[in-house]
């Protein structure tokens, strides 16, 4: 057994959750290891829907344009296709991923940023190389093998894969982010709801240019009903594009009650074949995989000193593209948390916030994407596939949505009810977006959050309601123009307020030099740093003038004060030792 090597953190795993967490915490300069087991990063590539909260994760952590140079851009994403086959028939159109100009609104207004689409395979360099850059450890081929915790430190025992040598490395606190069969969370024994392997699904990546297919209707999903495409997987078959227009991955069901099929190149082809509705046309396959579909989430994120993020506690189907987005903002969450607390700047117990926060999101996220997965039973009722005995009466049955009788109105009409629910796995901005956290790290000031007026799993709605994620307004003045996220970053607690409420300018440094804690007031006002350039946050604010919003490092309101209080150092002192854990 190797020397014992120290630091602050260990991260296991380079996927979204570790590479995310490691760069996070290497950004707030906190001294991180991150071992990972394979050579290098994800070999195919998963997930690719980039929500915009992950894209404002991105932004604080100075990647955007890394990753926006990589990407497939919003245009190119949205016009999701129901179809027989790519070159077959069409069943219906969605516009997705807030592409529809009704929803663009809606996603124009919530954010600085717009959803993309970047492979895992292109993401986690950008992630692990800025890591890297900005001071992290990372270690391939390196295996967490186990660990133990005492009161000071955790011992994390790892070995070489190359040279086989074991070591341990101490570290105050441990991140598993080591994907769904994570060993960390096993080893702490997390509680955990729900079942592994519920469906089978399996993976193709290949060439081929489609262009002819593709470009008047450009979408990153194309959804294939076909014989055998209800079978297992994540509710129907799915040509999914890597690179505009001639990479390509095909998801396909299969039975994972029956031993796992075996897919040759003949047979990965001919499923292409199948699904494109090009019998004849040449493909490269780049590779094959097999997976399981999960439906499972941990109700408890942490024991101790050591904590899971990302799949590790929330498993579950592509559908919605949360995995990805979800692990990159566990870690985002717990980034500061850990950092303020070994700055010594709050008290061990804002770690405990972390279960209260994020717990609730996996169960969310989990329920959400099974959920959209099943909803494709619908269109196979609807067109009649259920119960349909060969692929003929299945096409016979798929034209009878043509005919002008009865019920081939119905089958019309049943049609586009069951395009409409696809809303809730394709343009669920409320789930993107709406986050809201409970938790002694969060003071309230009394107020509710408002009743949704629209359907929250559908439409974000901005609030202040501490808890909230800080709401968008471009602001700035004659040369800049900046988003309200933009002024709150991650190195600090930002409190936002107006002209009439400049008492909290003092106040804020003040509290912020007692408590020995980065903390700035920013004033938004004509004439000031920074001009309400389109009066859009006078709108959002939902605090008078004098009032003032605190915002945690991860830009979630940690407090509000909806006017100046007779004495306003106190209440931010109040409110910001509470967030610490320090009274
Ligand atoms: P992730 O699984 O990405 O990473 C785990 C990391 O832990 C890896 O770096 C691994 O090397 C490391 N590790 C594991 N055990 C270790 C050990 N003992 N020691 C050291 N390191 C260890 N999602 C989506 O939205 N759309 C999609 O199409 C797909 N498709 C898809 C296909 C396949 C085959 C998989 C496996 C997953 C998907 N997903 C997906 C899910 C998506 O990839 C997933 O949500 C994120 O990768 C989760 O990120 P994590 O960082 O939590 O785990």
């Amino acid at each position: 057994r190797g020397s014992v090597v120290t630091t602050d953190v260990v991260v296991v795993g380079s996927g979204p959750a570790g590479a995310g967490a490691a760069l996070s915490l290497s950004t707030l300069g906190i001294p991180n290891i991150m071992i990972t087991k394979y050579r290098w990063t994800a070999n195919t590539p998963r997930a690719h829907i980039t929500n915009q909260r992950a894209m404002e994760i991105f932004r604080d952590l100075g990647i955007e344009d890394q990753v926006l140079a990589d990407a497939t851009a919003h245009e190119l994403m949205g016009d999701t296709v129901f179809c027989t086959s790519i070159a077959g028939e069409e069943i219906g159109r969605i516009l997705t991923w807030g592409t529809h100009p009704a929803r663009r609104a809606d996603y124009q207004l919530a954010s600085p940023c717009l959803p993309v689409d970047i492979p895992q395979t292109y993401l986690e360099p950008i992630l692990v190389r800025n890591a890297a850059a900005r001071g992290t450890q990372a270690r391939f081929s390196t295996e967490y093998l186990g660990h133990r915790q005492d009161a000071d430190g955790v011992d994390v025992e790892v070995r070489d894969r190359l040279t086989g040598e074991e070591y341990t490395i101490r570290a105050k606190y441990l991140i598993g982010a080591d994907g769904a069969r994570s060993k960390v969370a096993a080893d702490l024994d997390l509680p955990m709801e729900g079942a592994m392997d519920i469906a089978g699904s399996m993976n193709i990546t290949f060439k081929a240019d489609i262009s002819a297919y593709c470009g008047h209707r450009p979408s990153v999903l194309y959804w294939v009903i076909q014989p055998g495409s209800n079978v297992g997987g994540i509710g129907a078959g799915l040509v999914r594009m890597i690179r505009p227009w001639n990479e390509w991955l095909i998801v396909w069901g299969y039975d994972i009650n029956q031993p796992p099929p075996a897919v040759d190149e003949a047979a990965a082809v001919q499923i292409v074949r199948n699904l494109l509705g090009m019998p004849d046309i040449e493909v490269e396959i780049t590779g094959t995989s097999l997976w399981g579909n999960n439906e499972m989430y941990a109700t408890h994120l942490q024991a101790g000193r050591v904590f899971c993020a990302g799949d590790a506690i929330h498993r579950h189907p592509p559908s919605n593209g949360l995995g990805s987005n979800t692990s990159i903002q566990d870690s985002y969450n717990l980034a500061w948390k850990l950092a303020a607390v070994l700055r010594g700047q709050a008290a061990p117990a804002l770690l405990e916030t972390y279960s209260a926060e994020r717990a609730p999101v996996a169960k969310q996220i989990v329920q959400r994407a099974n959920k959209s997965s099943r909803e494709f039973v619908q269109f196979f009722e609807v067109l009649g596939l259920t119960d349909a005995k060969d692929e003929a009466e299945m096409a016979a049955r798929i034209e009878e949505r043509k005919v002008n009788t009865p019920e081939g109105a119905a089958k019309r009409a049943a049609l586009v009810s069951a395009m409409e629910l696809k809303h809730y796995e394709f343009n669920a901005h409320g789930v993107e977006l709406g986050q809201f956290y409970e938790s002694d790290a969060v003071v309230s000031d009394g107020t509710r959050r408002p009743e949704p007026r629209r359907d929250p799993e559908l439409y974000y709605e901005p609030s202040t309601v501490p808890g909230s994620r800080l709401p968008h307004a471009w602001v700035g003045d004659s040369q800049h123009k900046v988003s309200t996220l933009d002024l709150a970053p991650m190195t600090r607690f930002t409190l936002f307020t107006g002209i009439a409420g400049e008492p909290w300018v003092a106040a804020a440094e003040k509290v912020g030099q007692e408590l020995g804690v980065p903390l700035e007031a920013v004033l938004i006002g004509p004439g000031r740093e920074v001009t309400d350039l389109y009066y859009d946050w006078a709108r959002v604010r939902e605090v008078d003038e004098d009032g003032a919003l605190l915002v945690r490092p991860d830009k979630h309101i940690g407090w509000r004060s909806i006017r100046l209080p007779a004495d306003p150092e106190r209440a931010l002192h109040e409110a910001m030792s509470a967030i610490l854990g320090r009274i």
